[in-house]
Parts: structure tokens; sequence; C-alpha cells
């Protein structure tokens, strides 16, 4: 089992990446651990390469880049039992991206739902990166011959286009017997629930949405929780007892998923709980089973953030390990293309 993913190091991390993906990198590491499996591992990354597809400053991508570092050892991602790293140390990302560019076509990027969403209105002035970026999302699960890549619902499409793109390369380029590419397999566990903006039900929590009051993030103290949720968007009623009675309050449907999935419960037994009471009652018990959950994380952050030279340290041997790891895939590739190379 080779688990690989990553996550973009632009802002904080913030409660849809954990409950959507961090808190289960971090159970398959310990569960891959634990069963000492031998050739099973976990490969997580940050996908600074991708943070460029947008405008950016590049003071604050080195910042937030070593932030993330540090929250990804915070939330439990242990640098000893996981290859944790960043892709501008291990140029194998860029070359296989090129290289795949080759086969992935036109119109399968022209269907990615990412791209009309960040592009918006201004698709001619989107950058080039941000339309090829999906080739680069591929190339970093294929060059690890990734089986499962966990990920939150949004990037299911992504991986279902590196499945084609690794498809469409055994097929030209390879013998039958002898694939280059492994094909990932998406891991959307049945927990990892889609978390939504705190003021729009309709809108995933998001590091790009221009209010701090939409998110919580993993840096924020007990009384901003509090404050974020007390201020997150509801309605009138009461909550219901059984699922079915969430229908059309997609904000009330996203505070109860977020109540279970900190607290590990289904939806159904949060409701056999709380249903018949109305949000006074509710935002205070779910701001404190985050503070909780979030507190031990966030003074862990804290701390980590300031030794610079231990999260240096952390990305360079991780990015050692992965050039290793990549090393005989991106050969194989440049070999079934024909490129010589002595
Ligand atoms: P990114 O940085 O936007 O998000 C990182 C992970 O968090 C999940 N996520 C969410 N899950 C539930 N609810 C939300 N509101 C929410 N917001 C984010 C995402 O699904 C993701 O799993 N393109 C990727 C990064 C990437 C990648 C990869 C992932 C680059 N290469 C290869 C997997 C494999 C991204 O921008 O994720």
């Amino acid at each position: 089992m080779r688990v690989v993913s990553g996550i973009q190091p632009t802002g904080n991390l913030h409660l849809g990446n954990y409950l959507g993906a961090i808190r289960n990198w971090v159970k398959m590491q310990d569960d891959i651990a634990a069963s000492g499996e031998e050739g099973s591992e976990c490969l997580f990354f940050l996908a600074d390469l991708h943070a460029i597809s947008m405008p950016h400053d590049p003071a604050e991508l080195k910042a937030g880049t070593l932030e993330m570092v540090a929250a990804l050892v915070a939330c439990g991602i242990d640098p000893d039992k996981s290859v944790l790293f960043n892709q501008a140390q291990v140029p194998a990302h860029a070359e296989l991206q090129w290289l795949l560019t080759g086969t992935a076509r036109m119109g399968w990027l022209n269907r990615m739902t990412q791209f009309k969403d960040k592009s918006g209105k201004n698709r001619e002035g989107a950058s080039l990166a941000l339309f090829s970026y999906p080739v680069l999302q591929a190339a970093d699960v294929l060059l690890y011959q990734a089986t499962h890549v966990p990920v939150g619902d949004d990037q299911k499409q992504h991986l279902e286009l590196a499945r084609d793109i690794a498809q469409k390369f055994n097929n030209d380029f390879c013998e039958d017997d002898a694939p280059v590419f492994t094909l990932p397999e998406p891991y959307i566990p049945p927990q990892a629930a889609r978390i939504m903006s705190l003021r729009d039900g309709s809108a995933k929590m998001s590091k790009s949405d221009p209010s701090e009051m939409s998110r919580i993030n993993l840096s924020d103290d007990a009384d901003t929780i509090m404050k974020k949720v007390k201020k997150a968007k509801s309605d009138a009623d009461a909550l219901p007892s059984e699922a079915g009675g969430l229908e059309g309050r997609p904000e009330a449907l996203n505070l109860v998923t977020i109540y279970a999935a900190i607290t590990g419960k289904s939806v159904e037994a949060v409701l056999g709980q709380f249903g018949g009471e109305g949000f006074g009652k509710f935002k205070p018990a779910l701001g404190e089973v985050l503070v909780e959950t979030l507190s031990p994380i966030s003074a862990r952050f804290r701390e980590l953030k300031e030794d610079r030279e231990s999260l240096d340290a952390i990305l360079a041997r991780g990015a050692a390990k992965a050039r290793e790891r990549g090393a005989r895939t991106l050969d194989n590739t440049y070999k079934a293309l024909g490129l010589v190379r002595g």
C-alpha cells in the first residue's frame, strides 16, 4: 500500500482540511506503522508548485510553507513514520508533469470544475499553470506508484483524471505486462465530511474565502473559535430529530456535520442528542467540542512554527527520501517515451 497526498501551503490549515483530509492522513499513517507491512508507506507533501498557479506573494508562500509543515506535524504527521516534503525540493514532480502533458487531452482538462471555479469569468486571464494544474497533480501521485490517495470530496475529479492519464500512458507506451504507472484510487473515507463555509452553507470552507469568519483555522485560539461558531450562519428553527429534517437547511446541516465529524458520531446520533434544541444551545456545545479537539493541536503548532531549523531539517530529510522513491518511475517514463538520456 502506497499512500500519497498533498495540500497547498497557502494560508492557514482550516477545519475543512483537517476533517476532510489531514485527520485521515494521520490515521492511515498510524495504521500502516502498526501493521508493520513491508513496503507500505505514506508520502505527504506540500503542494507549493501548485500554489503558484494563482496570483501569490512569494514571501507569504515561503512563510506559509514552513507554517504548514508545523501544522501537519502538530496534527500528528510524524516525519519518522511518513515521508513529509515539499514539491519544490523534488524536481521529478515538475519533470513528470511535462512528460505527462503529451498524454493528457485538452478536452479532459476543459472539464475540470476547479479550473472553472477558480478562473471565474476571467478565463483568458487565468494562468496556464491553473489550467494544467491537474496534470501536475497526476504526476504527484503517479511518480510514487500511489495505490491510495486520501482526499476530500472536492479533489475526486482530479484523481479520476490522474487515472485516465495513467491508463492512456500505459496503453500507448507500455507492454501489457509492464505498465509504467499504477492506477491510483481516490480514497474518500465515509466520515470525511465536506465542510462548508460558516457564512454560506453552499460554499466549501476554503482558505481563499476573503472572510476570516467563514472558517475555523487550526491556529485559532479558544475565544476566536467560540466567537466564530456563535456568529456562524444558522436559522431560527430548532434542530430536527432525524437527518431528513435538515434538508433545505444547508447551514444547519453543516454545523451538525462538523459536530458529528469532530466527535466521531453519526449525524443521526447528534440529532438524537440535540433534536428539539435551538442553536442557542447547540452552538456553545459545538464550540466546546471544537476547542477541546483543536487546542492541543494549536498549542503544539505555535511552538513548532518558531523552530525554523527543525522545520527545514524535516523538509530536507523528506525530500531526500522522496527523490529516491520517485527515481525509478521517472526513469521508466523517459524510457517509455523514447527519450535518450545517455
Ligand atoms: P487543498 O490544499 O485545497 O486541500 C487539502 C485537502 O483538504 C481537503 N479539503 C476539504 N475537505 C472537506 N471540506 C473542505 N471544505 C475542504 N477543503 C479542502 C481537500 O480535498 C484536500 O484533500 N489539489 C490539492 C492538493 C494536491 C493533491 C495532490 C492532493 C496537489 N497534488 C495529489 C492529493 C494528491 C488541493 O489544492 O488541496
